[in-house]
């Protein structure tokens, strides 16, 4: 086995993105790193792999890429949770806080089965509003949450803290300071 690399290094850092005062953890960049994104999607699989996982649910946009690669190492289905609107059958529908005011997110109805054991997954966690969202979703459909992975963490922000409130254990690759 190759030695590890640093997955600080592949993120990419955009300052005044998407307005001034914001630093943007891209990680566009890491995905297309073959050396760190199977880094990066091994690292998050790792402590799952003996817990029976039924499901990784992903959240749009990116939760989608990292949990494809992590239901697919897990022997897992995939669930997309998705902005309203997009999902074609009935949904279950949840209001989720953003950083400016609310927006609402979805799951298909049948998606998670009552006592499914799922993974929740995405790129990043900063205020936790959106991840709050998705375990609530997951929960309301009977399913178990047995973990959520990230890939980055914004400690300073506090959504680690907001989920585990809530009784979700959360697993991160990387931090960084600041919002
Ligand atoms: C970003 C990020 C997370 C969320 C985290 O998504 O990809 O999904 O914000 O923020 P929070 O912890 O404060 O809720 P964004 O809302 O920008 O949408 P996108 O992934 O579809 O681009
Ligand atoms: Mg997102």
């Amino acid at each position: 086995m190759s030695a590890s690399i640093d997955l600080t290094t592949a993120i990419r850092s955009i300052p005044d993105y998407p307005k001034p005062g914001i630093i943007f953890r891209d990680i566009t960049t890491l995905l297309g790193d073959a050396v760190a994104f199977r880094q990066a999607v091994d690292e998050l699989v790792a402590p799952y792999k003996a817990l029976g996982i039924d499901k990784v649910a992903g959240i749009e946009a990116r939760g989608f890429i990292l949990g494809g690669a992590l239901a697919h190492q897990l022997g897992a289905g995939f669930v997309p949770i998705r902005k309203k609107g997009k999902l074609p059958h009935q949904t279950v529908r949840m209001a989720y806080s953003l950083e400016y005011g609310t927006d609402e997110m979805e799951i298909h109805v049948d998606a998670l089965k009552p006592g499914e054991k799922v993974i929740l997954t995405d790129d990043l966690i900063a205020t936790g509003g959106t991840a709050e969202g998705a375990v609530k979703l997951i929960r309301q459909l009977g399913a178990e949450i047995v973990s959520a992975c990230f890939v980055i963490d914004l400690p300073e922000i506090g959504g680690r803290k907001k989920l585990e409130a809530l009784g979700v254990e959360v697993r991160t690759l990387v931090e960084f300071a600041g919002h």
